[in-house]
């Protein structure tokens, strides 16, 4: 039956060839637009690392727990905890960065949030989060209101008929233990940074309100905008007018049964690097105007050149982890976003790989500002459980997760379902449905993942990996001069590949402390990286089939599996820029190739 029903989606997809409205996550779109009290600052936590705020000594979950934060009520009460007298940090963040004493803690804490709310009648009221790594169970007033599995996604829930008037208190039990049937699992070369990382919003909207939308360029015709959007408790004859004042455009949309679809005539500016355009679009009801940024492009692929616009592109990129610059720990602000994405810029990127999870939603959209095109990507990273169906259902609910936040994003052109996953029967049967229910979800985007399964043959390396048949662009990760060979035999290196599609070197690099200078034959030393990427661009050159590149990485970023002392400090130095912000001489080989490349 669930295969009949896919097959029937994927033929409306394919007819409507519009990002589906009936995705099944219950997300807003554009939260950040909404009307809605900030929960961000201070919270007060309970480190509990045998979780004995939630189970009995019988391993039983139990009743009293810390969610509900008990309070003594007279001398002879007893309360082994209290909140109000505990710890505090900081929301959003990661815990590890913000005490020494939590740096490896991986674990639960208790969050604990007190706001007042006064009630209203017309309002509904949601609790959001932009992310919580990794599980999160979340309560209101004592009372449970859900759970939420995966740290780079966002979720939320309607409280409107669970919030008080007047003080009311939020308990969030996070636990960020790695498992090996988690997504990601227990090994990633990057920190396991725990917390409420991203902001936490009390969301009002009407009681009859805009729930989400899509509004892209058709992509049968780059003539015509076409969408839809969806109102939540609609009635008959409601309407939603769009409005997109700089094409003069004032559209009523007719709802039924809480959906209305749209499309008509437009010739927008296309959105581009070099003209990142982004129209200002506004969405009215009888109770509320949303309005959103978007940009129109069409994204395809030709053989193995990437189209934008029509016109062949070339990628010039760079790989990103969510590392503050300066502070580390997960970005939480948006100064952070922009100056990676500025140095970025700098670099003469047209191109970024957001890696290897959906980043905060303020990344996206700044880049999007910024012209350069996004790679967005969900954990499924190396070894997961790919014969385990709650491994799968997580994964497919992190992808559906991403594709809802960001669909509107014409800065996105790439949704990619994994990073160097080892060939087999399980893996490719779990990454087929994913695709599956990305192209389901949004049949307007390129697909794609990160290989490390190129063959090595007499005549250089080939790729033969039968993910490619399944992706529309193929992410390669080779570390030639590092992992292994010498820097200088790279440049003699040939590729093949058995598909006529599109390849993206998507990680290639070296590592470098910053400051370290010598031969560049010697190991960690800025020239020893600058000649790994020197012989890796001249190889790269001779690749015809070659449609971009995402060196690993921008800036060095914080991973346990990095404890070279004097070097690494727990630290992967295959920045370009050191964590704190100094520039390694790659930066500027990579800067020279992108800058006289002149490749579009
Ligand atoms: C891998 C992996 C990255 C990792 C990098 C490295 O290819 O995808 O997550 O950090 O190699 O080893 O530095």
């Amino acid at each position: 039956m669930k295969k009949l029903y896919t097959l029937i989606l994927l033929l409306l997809v394919s007819i409507t060839g519009l990002c589906q409205e009936n995705s099944d996550i219950n997300l807003f779109q554009n939260t950040e637009e909404r009307e809605k009290i900030s929960l961000n600052g201070l919270w007060d936590i309970i480190v509990d690392p045998l979780e004995n705020g939630y189970y009995s000594h019988r391993l039983e979950p139990k009743p009293d727990g810390y969610f509900l934060n008990k309070k003594m009520k007279k001398p002879s009460d007893l309360v082994e905890y209290n909140f109000d007298t505990s710890d505090q940090l900081i929301v959003p963040g990661d815990w590890n960065t913000q005490k020494d004493k939590l740096y490896y803690y991986e674990g639960t804490i208790w969050y604990k949030k007190d706001f007042e709310y006064i009630k209203d009648e017309q309002e509904n009221l949601f609790l959001y989060f932009g992310a919580v790594n990794y599980k999160a169970i979340v309560y209101l007033n004592g009372e449970l209101v859900g759970t939420h599995e995966g740290g780079y996604t966002p979720f939320q829930f309607n409280i409107t008929d669970k919030v008080k008037d007047g003080n009311n208190f939020v308990v969030v039990k996070v636990d960020n233990r790695r498992e090996r049937e988690n997504v990601p699992t227990v090994n990633q070369d990057w920190w396991n940074y725990g917390g409420i990382t991203r902001s936490v919003y009390l969301v009002k909207t009407p009681k009859t309100f805009i729930n989400d939308y899509s509004v892209q360029l058709s992509t049968s015709n780059k003539n015509e905008i076409s969408g839809w959007v969806r109102v939540k408790n609609s009635s008959e004859n409601d309407k939603v007018i769009l409005e997109i004042p700089e094409l003069s455009k004032k559209v009523e949309i007719k709802i039924n049964n809480g959906l209305g679809k749209f499309n008509f005539k437009a010739k927008p500016q296309l959105w581009s690097p070099t003209n990142p355009k982004l129209y200002n679009i506004s969405m009215t009801t009888t109770s509320e105007t949303l309005t959103d940024e978007i940009g129109f492009r069409t994204i395809s692929t030709d053989g193995s050149d990437i189209i934008l616009n029509g016109m062949k592109i070339f990628l010039k990129g760079i790989s990103i982890h969510e590392e503050a610059p300066f502070k580390t720990g997960r970005v939480t602000t948006l100064e952070e976003s922009k100056t990676l994405l500025g140095w970025a810029k700098e670099l003469g990127c047209n191109f970024i790989r957001l890696a290897h999870y959906p980043h905060n939603e303020q990344m996206v959209r700044e880049a999007e500002k910024m012209g350069l095109m996004v790679w967005s990507e969900i954990p499924v990273y190396w070894t997961v459980a790919f014969e385990n169906k709650n491994t799968y259902k997580n994964a497919e609910n992190q992808l559906s997760e991403m594709i809802a936040r960001d669909k509107n994003r014409a800065g996105v052109i790439l949704w990619s379902v994994a990073n160097e996953t080892p060939e087999g029967e399980d893996r490719l049967q779990f990454l087929d449905n994913l695709i599956k229910r990305a192209r389901s979800l949004d049949p307007t985007r390129l697909i794609t993942a990160a290989l490390d399964t190129q063959a090595e043959g007499n005549d250089g390396k080939h790729i033969e990996d039968a993910l490619g048949n399944l992706v529309d662009v193929i992410g390669i990760n080779n570390y030639c001069g590092w992992y292994y060979a010498t820097p200088e035999s790279c440049a003699e290196v040939k590729w093949s590949s058995k598909f006529d599609k599109p390849m993206i070197m998507s990680e290639v690099g070296a590592g470098a402390l910053y400051g370290l200078h010598g031969a560049s034959d010697e190991r960690w030393t800025e020239e020893y990286q600058a000649n790994v990427y020197e012989n890796n661009i001249e190889m790269m050159k001779n690749i015809d089939f070659l449609a971009g590149v995402s060196p690993w990485i921008l800036m060095d970023f914080r991973s346990s599996r990095r404890p070279l002392k004097r070097i690494q400090e727990d630290f992967n130095r295959k920045g370009l820029i050191s964590e704190q912000g100094m520039r390694k001489k790659a930066f500027y080989t990579l800067q020279k190739y992108y800058m006289n490349e002149n490749k579009d």
